[in-house]
């Protein structure tokens, strides 16, 4: 899997308009950037690096996942939670407001199973949105959250997918308190499932498949430096030897990596 449209150029920097920043939760926004160009050859496991200001403040890119190429609207989205600094400036940035953009990191997934699974824990639902729209039909989308004021949420990933299975931990919406009561059992070669969340979420995945871990996988977000494979900042140690998230792969099997080592 070789990266795709990774690499040191500055040629790959484009000064984008944000087109929106949609506060989803109180912590959870969606921000969408005018570029039909990106939207056209975005693919899924492609990460942007969005720069918090317009780059002359010397803050780092803040790394994520391209949640949706709309390539009608041309735009690229990505949905963020505000964990800290840069992501809070970011929340506060209006539409219409410029900021230095970083496209593409990340390698594309491949193809996956006949029958896929993407299951996905809050926030980490960004990594899994654009393969489910490449996949369509062919693609379950399962999502859990806490429940009550993540609505607004909820209705997003809805309105781009209206047969997404939502789960929500209080039980206040959606179709019950817990995925892990209809997730299908067991996986194999035509049934695997990809998963993206919290720690706890990639943790009960790995006891639930636990008699089939070599179909389960983890969508991994180390934390990034450079994200063009320069810095080894984003290595995940695997049976086969250290790999970049950023350039080799994001997406890895059960049995290949230890969650505790990274
Ligand atoms: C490949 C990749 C894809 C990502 N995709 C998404 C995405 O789609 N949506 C999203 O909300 N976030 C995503 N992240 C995480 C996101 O990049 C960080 O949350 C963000 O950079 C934090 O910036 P900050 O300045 O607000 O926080 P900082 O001030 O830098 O950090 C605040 C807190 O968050 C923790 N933190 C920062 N980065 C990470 C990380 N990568 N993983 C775990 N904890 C972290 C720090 O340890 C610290 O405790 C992704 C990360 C990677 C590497
Ligand atoms: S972030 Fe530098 S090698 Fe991946």
């Amino acid at each position: 899997m070789g990266g795709y449209g990774c690499g040191p150029s500055s040629l790959n920097d484009h000064i984008l308009t944000v087109a929106e920043n949609i506060k989803l939760t109180n912590k959870i926004f969606w921000m969408s950037f005018d570029a039909p160009e990106l939207a056209s050859r975005a693919r899924s496991g492609n990460c942007v690096f969005v720069y918090p200001s317009d780059g002359n403040d010397h803050m780092l890119g803040r790394p994520f996942a391209v949640a949706d190429a709309d390539t009608e609207k041309g735009r690229i989205s990505v949905c963020y939670m505000v964990v800290g600094h840069g992501t809070a400036v970011l929340s506060a940035v209006k539409a219409g407001e410029r900021l230095k953009v970083r496209a593409f990191t990340g390698a594309p997934y491949p193809e996956g199973a006949k029958e896929l699974i993407l299951a996905a824990g809050g926030v980490g639902t960004g990594a899994v949105l654009l393969k489910k729209k490449e996949r369509g039909k062919s693609a379950r989308l399962f999502i859990g959250v806490p429940g009550r004021g993540y609505e607004a949420f909820a209705d997003k990933i809805l309105s781009l997918y209206p047969d997404a299975e939502i789960y929500t931990d209080d039980g206040s919406f959606g179709r019950g308190d817990s995925m892990f009561a209809v997730l299908p059992r067991p996986l194999s070669a035509e049934k695997e499932l990809w998963c993206c969340g919290p720690a706890g979420f990639f943790e009960a995945m790995r006891r639930f498949y636990e008699s089939t871990p070599e179909h389960l996988y983890y969508i991994l977000e180390k934390r990034m430096a450079c994200g063009f494979g320069g810095c080894m900042g984003c290595v995940v140690e695997t049976s086969g030897g250290p790999k970049r998230v950023c350039v080799d792969r994001a997406l890895f099997r059960a049995d290949e990596v230890d969650l505790h080592d990274n």
